[in-house]
């Protein structure tokens, strides 16, 4: 009777809770690569936690729409912004913590939260 219950256990809980992790990554990847505005989906994703007005985690990150945040950083070379960010700030996490971002989406994403911002 034991073993029957660790056996359901491990199927009906552990099991799909393991594979569900791995995927669903994945799948929201693709659904966002094939969405209209792929910034605001991998920010709000991805970036809001630490980005966000009132964040989860707030570890002094520039703020979306807060100007005063933005007003001490160069926004003005977008290729330096984005290395930056690729390579983790403070206590940023390289690629802002989407590892399996590309690219594209991660520029997008940064785009998002400049351009939610008043400053130059
Ligand atoms: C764990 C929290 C956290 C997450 C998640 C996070 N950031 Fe950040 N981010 C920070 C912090 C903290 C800073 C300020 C770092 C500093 O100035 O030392 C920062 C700074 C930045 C900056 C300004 C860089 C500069 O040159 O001044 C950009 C752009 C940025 N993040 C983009 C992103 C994007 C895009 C994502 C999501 C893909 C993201 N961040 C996810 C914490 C985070």
């Amino acid at each position: 009777m034991k073993r029957l219950y660790r056996m359901s256990l491990w199927g009906l809980i552990i099991i799909p809770l393991i594979s569900g992790a791995a995927h669903r990554p994945l799948d929201q990847l693709s659904q966002v690569q094939d969405s209209e505005q792929p910034g605001e989906l991998i920010y709000q994703q991805y970036c809001a936690l630490c980005h966000d007005p009132n964040p989860q985690i707030p570890l002094g990150a520039p703020r979306l729409g807060m100007a005063e945040d933005w007003q001490t950083r160069d926004l003005s070379d977008r290729e330096a912004l984005f290395e930056r960010m690729d390579n983790g700030m403070g206590a940023m996490p390289p690629r802002g913590g989407c590892f399996e971002c590309s690219d594209e989406l991660l520029q997008a994403a940064i785009d998002y939260l400049i351009e939610h911002n008043d400053s130059p």
